[in-house]
């Protein structure tokens, strides 16, 4: 069977990826598994640049080939930021509430509700070769922050054509139609074929 790792300790992102991955024969290892605990300054200025640096570390320090995600939501109120810094943004606020709090109020005062999630997808393999799969949902900011399922910022974001957050959807609805999976998604096809 191929192993592959994994470069993340997202346990969220782990349980996602690692659903899409049970229909393939491939083994998935994760940080914890290969017991690493050093992780690289996610430095770049887009997410292929940070998904990247986190693959291109994974595989020189196992020689496994290895693959790592960057995403983020892009939020038209807020100048379709926070992007690649949503991690930082969401950490800046005292509470994820508060966060989302904000994120609503400034959509309902520029009457701008539009957003998207991007993920990055970057594969390192053997002689440093690289390749990147995108993933992209596009969506809008919730009225009311929703729902108790996914992470991050799933409370507040819609999917485009429906009516409930991504934190209302479980895992495998999710799955369905999310950044993420279609990025992962792209990933597989590259592996099997
Ligand atoms: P990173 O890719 O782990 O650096 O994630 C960046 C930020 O985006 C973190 O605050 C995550 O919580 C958030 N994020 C990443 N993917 C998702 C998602 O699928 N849903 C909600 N938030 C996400």
């Amino acid at each position: 069977m191929r192993r592959l790792f994994f470069f993340s300790n997202n346990k969220n992102k782990i349980i996602e990826i690692k659903k899409i991955f049970n229909n393939f024969n491939l083994e998935l290892l994760s940080l914890i598994d290969l017991n690493i605990s050093e992780e690289p300054e996610e430095s770049g200025r887009t997410f292929e640049e940070n998904a990247k640096i986190k693959s291109d570390y994974g595989f020189l320090k196992t020689g496994i080939s290895c693959f790592a995600d960057d995403s983020g939501i892009c939020i038209e109120s807020l100048k379709w930021k926070p992007g690649v810094l949503s991690k930082r943004f969401l950490n800046n606020f005292k509470s994820n509430e508060a966060c989302f709090k904000s994120i609503i109020k400034s959509t309902k005062k520029n009457n701008k509700q539009n957003a998207y999630f991007k993920t990055s997808i970057s594969l390192t393999m053997k002689g440093n070769q690289n390749v990147i799969f995108n993933g992209k949902i596009d969506g809008k900011i919730s009225e009311q922050v929703k729902g108790r399922y996914g992470f991050g910022y799933d409370p507040v974001f819609i999917p485009k054509n429906y009516n409930k957050t991504l934190a209302e959807l479980r895992t495998k609805e999710k799955n369905e139609i999310s950044h993420r999976s279609i990025a992962v998604t792209k990933l597989i096809n590259f592996l099997i074929n």
